[in-house]
């Protein structure tokens, strides 16, 4: 309980400043592209690849229903619903302050098949089979106990559906990995234990089916369908 309220301050905190946030996410500040470079090893070229990697197998034209989570201010994926207005999308975050800069950006973006919903993504609101993809962006190196979070998003997610999202591995950089250690992991935007690309792999292979693991820099980037009797 005390780690999930520290990560719930360390993310209110954040959503005040979405702006530095989202141009930390982006690289589109100064600031940004220095803590890219700096903690990430990254360029933005790196950047859009892991987010076109992460998204790649939604269909442009995908219109069934989707879950999000967490939505965070939703600098990386409004911009791709804006383009699924057929979709029915649910956008989950634990923290009210990130998802508040979210619903704020999605007024702005004229986007209204979205439904924002508070919650731990340990205990979805929600019943099995409920969605036809469940896209997870930069949250499982953030959420305090991952195995429900893994058992939750499969849930939810119906047969012939689609997992897919990235997150923070551990062991692909060491600079990367010793930044995490010594600001994420004390601020309490991350958590650990972190997966490896292998324990990763192992993880959604004994879930999923056509799993695909991938990685930018020290960013993984997983896709994976929920097959038949799993
Ligand atoms: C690094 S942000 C990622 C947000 C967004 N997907 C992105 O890529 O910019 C991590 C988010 O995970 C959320 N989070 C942490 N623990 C959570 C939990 N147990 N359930 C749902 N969301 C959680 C935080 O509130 C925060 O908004």
């Amino acid at each position: 309980m005390k780690r999930k309220d520290e990560i719930k301050s360390a993310y209110k905190s954040l959503g005040k400043a979405h702006g530095f946030y989202d141009g930390m996410m982006m690289g589109t500040t100064l600031l940004g592209r220095m803590v890219m470079k700096t903690v990430w090893r990254m360029t933005q070229e790196d950047a859009l690849e892991y987010r076109f990697r992460a998204f790649e197998r939604i269909p442009a034209g995908f219109a069934g229903k989707l879950l999000e989570v967490p939505v965070g201010t939703g600098v990386l994926s409004l911009p791709v619903w804006k383009k699924m207005q057929k979709a029915d999308i649910t956008c989950l975050d634990y923290s009210d302050k990130m998802m508040d800069a979210a619903q704020a950006r999605a007024k702005e973006m004229g986007i209204s098949n979205i439904t924002f919903c508070q919650g731990d993504v340990g205990a979805l609101p929600f019943e099995d089979g409920m969605f036809d993809a469940v896209v997870s962006l930069n949250g499982f190196h953030a959420f305090p106990d991952k195995d429900k979070a893994y058992s939750e998003t499969f849930r939810v997610l119906k047969e012939g559906g689609i997992f897919c999202g990235c997150f923070y591995a551990q062991g692909l950089n060491r600079h990367t990995d010793g930044y995490i250690r010594r600001f994420y992991v004390p601020m309490g935007f991350f958590t650990p234990p972190f997966e490896t690309m292998d324990s990763l792999e192992m993880r959604l292979k004994g879930m999923y089916g056509e799993v695909a693991v991938s990685n930018v820099q020290s960013i993984a980037v997983f896709q994976c369908r929920k097959s038949k009797g799993r």
